[in-house]
Parts: C-alpha cells; sequence; structure tokens
C-alpha cells in the first residue's frame, strides 16, 4: 500500500479560482530551506523569494544590491522544501530594465537553476516589452506597482504612494496594462486603501496587498517582519504576530550563560 499523499499544488490558475471565489490569497516572503519547510507545513499559498533578502538576508539598506545569482540561491532553496506553494521570485534591480532579451534570459536562469514557478518585476509600462518577452517564454509573470523599493533613489522615500490623483490614475492605468499583457497577479504595496480596492474590483487578475488595506484579494508581508525577528521595521501596516527578536535574543543569553556557567551540557547531555 502506497504511503504517499497526494497534494494539491497552488498553480496561478488556483489563485484565479480562489478569487473569482472570494477567497484570499495568504503570501508570505521566504528565503532559505528551513522557513519555506514551516510556510509550506502551514498551508501558506504563495512563498515570495523577495529581493527583500537584501535587507533582511544579507543586511543592505536597500533592495539593489542583490544580485541574480544571490536569487538563484535563495529560490533554490526554498524549492527544495516546497510541497504545496507557488514559489514566486524577485527579479533583482538591473536584472530586466535594460532590455527585453536580457529580461528573459534573467528570467530563464531563476526558473531552470533555482526551479522557481514563476517571477515577479517591478514597474508598469516602462517595462512592459520585458513582461512580454518573458510571457513568450512560457514563465508567468506578477506585477508589483505602487512603492517599488528598486527605485528607492527615484521616489526619495518609503512612504505611501499614489495619494494624488495623476499617480492614482497612472497606477489604475498600469495595472490594467499587466492584466492585458497576461500577468496573472499583482502585488500593490503601500497605497491608499480605497485605491487599491478599485484597482482590485476592476481587473480579473488577484491582487495581492502590502499596506494596501483590505479590499483586496490577499496579503503579503515580509516574514521575519511579522515574526518580529526585525525589530527595527514598525510600519503601520505591519501586524506582528511575535517578538522573536526578544524571544531568541533571550535564548541566546541563556545558552551563553549556561555555557559560561558550566551547567551546558548536562550528565543526560553527553555520550
Ligand atoms: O521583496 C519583497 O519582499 C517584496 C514584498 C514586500 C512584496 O517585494
Amino acid at each position: 500500500m502506497s504511503v504517499h499523499k497526494e497534494v494539491k499544488k497552488v498553480t496561478t490558475h488556483v489563485l484565479q479560482e480562489m478569487k473569482l471565489k472570494g477567497e484570499k490569497i495568504a503570501m508570505l516572503t521566504g528565503y532559505d530551506y528551513t522557513m519555506a519547510k514551516i510556510l509550506d507545513k502551514a498551508g501558506i499559498d504563495i512563498i515570495l523569494v523577495g529581493d527583500s533578502a537584501s535587507n533582511v538576508m544579507a543586511g543592505f539598506e536597500t533592495t539593489l544590491p542583490i544580485t541574480l545569482d544571490h536569487m538563484i540561491y535563495h529560490a533554490s532553496s526554498v524549492i527544495r522544501a516546497v510541497d504545496r506553494a507557488l514559489v514566486v521570485v524577485d527579479l533583482p534591480f538591473g536584472s530586466y530594465q535594460g532590455n527585453s532579451k536580457e529580461a528573459l534570459s534573467s528570467a530563464i536562469r531563476i526558473m531552470k537553476e533555482s526551479g522557481g514557478h514563476a517571477v515577479k518585476l517591478e514597474g508598469g509600462k516602462e517595462i512592459i516589452e520585458s513582461i512580454e518577452r518573458i510571457l513568450s517564454a512560457g514563465i508567468p509573470v506578477m506585477g508589483h506597482l505602487g512603492l517599488t523599493p528598486q527605485s528607492i533613489y527615484k521616489f526619495g522615500t518609503y512612504t505611501v504612494r499614489a495619494k494624488q490623483e495623476e499617480e492614482a490614475n497612472q497606477l489604475i492605468e498600469d495595472a490594467k496594462l499587466l492584466e492585458k499583457t497576461g500577468c496573472f497577479a499583482l502585488v500593490l504595496e503601500k497605497i491608499p486603501a480605497e485605491l487599491a480596492k478599485k484597482v482590485a474590483d476592476s481587473i480579473k487578475i488577484p491582487v495581492i496587498g502590502i499596506g494596501a488595506g483590505n479590499g483586496v484579494d490577499g496579503q503579503v508581508l515580509v516574514s521575519h517582519d511579522m515574526l518580529g525577528i526585525n525589530n527595527e521595521f514598525n510600519p503601520r501596516f505591519l501586524r506582528k504576530y511575535h517578538n522573536l527578536f526578544e524571544e531568541m535574543l533571550g535564548s541566546f543569553q541563556s545558552y551563553i550563560s549556561d555555557v559560561r556557567s558550566g551547567d551546558f551540557p548536562n550528565e543526560k547531555e553527553q555520550y
């Protein structure tokens, strides 16, 4: 008798059905095998191998320095852990904006070398050729509008985007263009909730929000932020489910003190 359990994998089609049925999509970031194992077991729908790895894993101030090789390393670690979730991998800064040929070869490297299921790119009409070319190779693309951290030096700050009418109208136009071009989903980051709902209601592909309110089709957070491992990032949109920074600090301090006092290891903890 086989003990192999069939797992219903999350695909881009499953996500589309979820939107149609009004079921909310849960997405979190993952950058390594151990965390991805827990995320997948918890039942997360999408694991985003975000270029936020540049901040969270590598300690850079922005997402700009992370490379395609780094992203492939993180994504392949995540893929080895996952049975069910859809794994979306960010194309890093500089790997797709220049020309569509380079964008395609970057996306192909991600798919071939990491085994990821889809890629995410930041931007609207200015990168549409790159998106078209990637899609033409059969690689699913998730869009990302609103606050796009790879353009931080253009924006100058990480404040809420599209509060003014002109930027809001441009965002709506870009969202419709991304849908028309064939993106399977769209991330909206840090924009007014009312605008995000308007976008989600006016396009058929799922819209996943981060700091974009509750009127969208799903939510994404950076796992390290929602676990409270990173205690330096406290935006209004973030719900912290733990204060792991303090808990881990306490555990490390207890270990150090047990080693120093000679309490660890005890008789049961040796051979
Ligand atoms: O890189 C990332 O983690 C992201 C999310 C914040 C959406 O793009």
